[in-house]
């Protein structure tokens, strides 16, 4: 098999384990991964449960459809992460629920939606700002996240739900799966004394392990 039909047999199976274990349902979120020759992206209004990998959608620098059936509305968020951190060869978007109720809360720091509570959201995922709400699709959203200039893996969508970037497919879903697993410790946590990783313990995570 073509290196390009693995990825879009893995984006499958990934998409299918996402949703059997509740990370997504109906046809909430997207995933895509970067090709050499653009990118690759689940269709609008297709559920992650049952994603044919023929029906793909394959997506040149450009924007312009390839093959395939019409590409996300999301689009934009996705490529927003593309164009501002090179590093970045897959993304996430769920509307996962601890990760989306974090996103509603009023009481969630906008510039530091995430705090370090265990290592693995500092190893996986790292700061993850929160942007304000507009409507799903919207191409503002993707220039929200260009507005970052790539300092940030992660972004929280107000009302909406989390995108997540990863170096390649399987370490984007693994972020997106961290990352909800940490907004449920969170809000599971609110309002009680809780200890966070400090500053030193933080750092010592970055230089052993990097990110991403
Ligand atoms: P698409 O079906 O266009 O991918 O949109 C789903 C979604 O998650 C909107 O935020």
């Amino acid at each position: 098999m073509s290196a390009e039909g693995e990825l879009r047999a893995q984006m499958s199976a990934l998409c299918a384990s996402l949703f059997q274990r509740g990370f997504s349902v109906g046809t909430a979120g997207n995933v895509s991964a970067r090709l050499p020759d653009g990118l690759l992206m689940t269709p609008t209004n297709s559920t992650l449960g049952a994603i044919d990998p023929e029906r793909i959608s394959k997506i040149a620098p450009d924007g312009i459809l390839l093959s395939g059936d019409p590409p996300s509305k999301e689009i934009f968020l996705h490529r927003a992460f593309y164009d501002t951190r090179p590093e970045a060869g897959a993304v996430v978007h769920l509307h996962s629920t601890w990760a989306t109720a974090l996103a509603c809360l009023r009481s969630t720091d906008p510039d530091n939606c995430v705090p370090p509570l265990t290592p693995y959201v500092v190893m996986r995922v790292g700061q993850v700002k929160l942007l304000p709400y507009v409507r799903p699709g919207d191409p503002r959203a993707g220039e929200m996240i260009r507005a970052l200039g790539g300092a940030c893996a992660a972004v929280l969508l107000a009302n909406h739900g989390p995108v997540v970037s990863g170096r390649d497919l399987f370490s984007a879903v693994c972020a997106a799966e961290e990352l909800e697993e940490t907004a449920r410790l969170l809000v599971a946590l609110e309002g009680r004394d809780t200890r966070y990783l400090t500053g030193a313990q933080v750092a010592e995570l970055n230089q052993t392990f990097g990110r991403i």
